[in-house]
């Protein structure tokens, strides 16, 4: 299980730099810092160069407006990794901008079945959202693991991101899961 941090704080990245595997990002947590999304990210990736870093586009409810700002969050770093949503326009935007050569992060995902589709369509990427799903009276553990099992069964190369993480207890059961990464 690799660990990433789900944060645009500067300091917090720099102090556990050396812990972590990635980072991720989204919107709201640029808007926390009162940071603008481009030069944040620009600054996240310069400084952990060698690790993956997602930034999401801020467009989710057409398919071309996806693809616009993921072409341009492209062009930040090399080390950029570009989050689209999991709704229709983001997991019909997979194959055109896998196409193109970007690497992708689907999220808001909660599902086996939503999962295994992001994965299927080739995203590097598949966030589950541990808490949310579980408000939504899903069992986080058992659609992570069955996910896991299908892309292992086909072959798929896409890891499995656990983000919305609330308490101490989350983090220990999904530690435990067939996960990937936890951030
Ligand atoms: C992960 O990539 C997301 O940014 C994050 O974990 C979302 O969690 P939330 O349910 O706290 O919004």
């Amino acid at each position: 299980m690799k660990l990433y941090l789900d944060t645009a704080n500067l300091e917090a990245i720099v102090k556990y730099k050396a812990l972590i595997d990635g980072v991720t990002s989204n919107p709201a947590i640029m808007g926390m810092e009162r940071a603008l999304q481009e030069p944040r990210l620009k600054a996240i990736c310069d400084t952990v160069p060698t690790l993956p870093v997602s930034g999401e586009v801020v467009y989710a409810n057409s398919l071309e407006q996806i693809c616009e700002d993921a072409r341009k969050m492209a062009s930040v770093a090399p080390n950029i990794i570009i989050k689209i949503p999991g709704n229709i326009h983001g997991m019909k935007a997979i194959r055109i901008l896998k196409r193109e050569g970007y690497k992708l992060n689907v999220t808001g995902l909660m599902t086996f079945k939503q999962l295994a589709l992001a994965a299927q369509q080739g995203a590097d990427y598949v966030s589950q959202f541990f808490c949310r799903a579980k408000d939504a009276g899903l069992d986080s553990v058992r659609e992570i693991n069955k996910a896991k099992e299908f892309i292992l069964q086909n072959g798929l190369k896409s890891q499995i991101i656990i983000g919305s993480l609330r308490t101490i207890a989350d983090v220990e059961t999904a530690l435990l899961t067939r996960g990937d990464i936890l951030t």
